[in-house]
């Protein structure tokens, strides 16, 4: 099969969809891989490892696109990238599409079979192209908090672990998922003192076992939210309501009931964020501070670590790719139902019930096209 992985062309996207080992798999099992020049440039794999793993460069975007029949990406495409996607053409990438009518419409319209990663399904009820992202941006709420709370960010000053005869900071993590189990691994690692707040008590149960009461799991109720708000040093927000957008759980009144120059990370801000007074926040200038409480809060985390990103994406991807690309997409697709899971659309039609009712499109369910 003829795949392709397009340079990334999103503001600040420096993953790829494809590393050079992953290059050297597909190759070995008889495919042409093509690889958009500079691709992996931005997360340090060089033009001369794809070449080494057998892809061939290509400098002409248009001959990337033109020439694919399996086309692998990270971010959904953007408009002029949408404008290049054909009939026939198999597109497997985040999609994110309820939230993206002109998107929904301008993949429709290309007729081409797109493979969401978000959507695809696991055996434990996970998302496990998604999961690794959230893995991520766990670990990295825990590096980013503990560098707010410096001074020269608007910091307390304060160090997580504190040192010998100064005690450690309180941390506490709003939601205990992936994200939350994370961050909270990683605030414990660093010695912090670790209170994860969930509304799902088989949740907790997991973490008390897992952590052997290293971290206190308490039952996410108003009263326990208000009383971390006064206690902590740093809140990472973590929750996620499937499908819906982020509960505000701490108000702008909350804040003046917090200790000046303590930090909240709201990882939570791309789907509306979990603080009332959260907003969307770049690398560029991640952090602002309201009423003395810093605020961190980027909505693409794992893109400022798209290396250790891309490695972790494409460890989950590859299984994917390999079976879209030995089997094409109608029988990789009709062999899994967990994959099938990611199909949205194909040539025209919406085929993943949240979008198709989010924009008032019709379904077609996805085994009507396996067959
Ligand atoms: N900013 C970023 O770069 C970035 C990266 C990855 C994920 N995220 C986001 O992080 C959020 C969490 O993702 P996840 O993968 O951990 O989800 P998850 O489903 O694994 O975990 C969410 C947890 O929140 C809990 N929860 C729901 N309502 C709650 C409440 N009121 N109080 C306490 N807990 C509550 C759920 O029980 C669940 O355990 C999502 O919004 C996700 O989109 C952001």
């Amino acid at each position: 099969m003829q795949i392709a992985v397009p340079k990334e062309i999103k503001n600040h996207e420096y993953r790829v969809a494809l590393t050079p080992s992953g290059a050297r798999e597909l190759v070995g099992r008889g495919h042409a891989v093509t690889v958009q020049a500079g691709a992996g440039e931005g997360a340090g794999f060089h033009d001369a490892a794809y070449e080494a793993a057998g892809a061939r460069l290509e400098a002409d975007v248009a001959k990337v696109w033109g020439e694919a029949e399996l086309i692998l990406k990270v971010k959904e495409p953007q408009a002029e990238e949408v404008a290049r996607l054909a009939k026939g053409q198999t597109l497997f990438t985040y999609l994110h599409l309820a939230a993206e009518e002109t998107l929904t419409r301008g993949l429709m319209e290309s007729g081409a079979t797109c493979i969401a990663y978000e959507t695809v399904t696991d055996r434990q009820g996970g998302l496990p192209l998604l999961a690794p992202m959230s893995t991520v941006a766990g670990r990295m709420a825990v590096q980013a908090g503990a560098h707010s709370l410096e001074k020269a960010q608007g910091g307390a000053g304060v160090l997580l672990p504190g040192v010998p005869g100064v005690a450690p900071a309180k941390v506490a993590v709003i939601g205990g998922g992936v994200v939350g189990e994370n961050a909270a691994r990683m605030a414990l690692g660093l010695g912090a003192e670790v209170t994860v707040l969930d509304t799902s008590i088989p949740r907790l149960e997991t973490l008390d076992d897992r952590y052997q009461g290293r971290m206190k799991t308490v039952f996410s109720t108003a009263d326990a939210i208000d009383e971390a708000v006064r206690e902590c040093d740093l809140i990472v927000g973590a929750v996620l309501i499937p499908g819906a957008a982020a509960p505000k759980l701490i108000t702008r009144e909350m804040l003046a009931e917090m200790k000046p120059g303590s930090v909240l990370v709201d990882v939570a801000i791309d789907q509306g964020g979990c603080f009332e007074t959260s907003r969307p926040t770049t690398h560029a200038e991640p952090t602002y501070i309201v009423d003395g409480v810093v605020h961190y809060c980027v909505a693409n985390m794992p893109g400022a670590v798209a290396r250790t990103s891309t490695q972790a994406l494409t460890n989950a991807t590859l299984p994917f790719v390999r079976a879209l690309a030995d089997k094409g997409w109608r029988q990789a697709l009709a062999d899994d139902p967990h994959f099938t899971a990611g199909l949205n659309v194909h040539d025209g039609q919406v085929t993943y019930q949240a979008v198709a009712e989010a924009f008032g499109l019709e379904y077609i369910a996805p085994d009507k096209l396996l067959g």
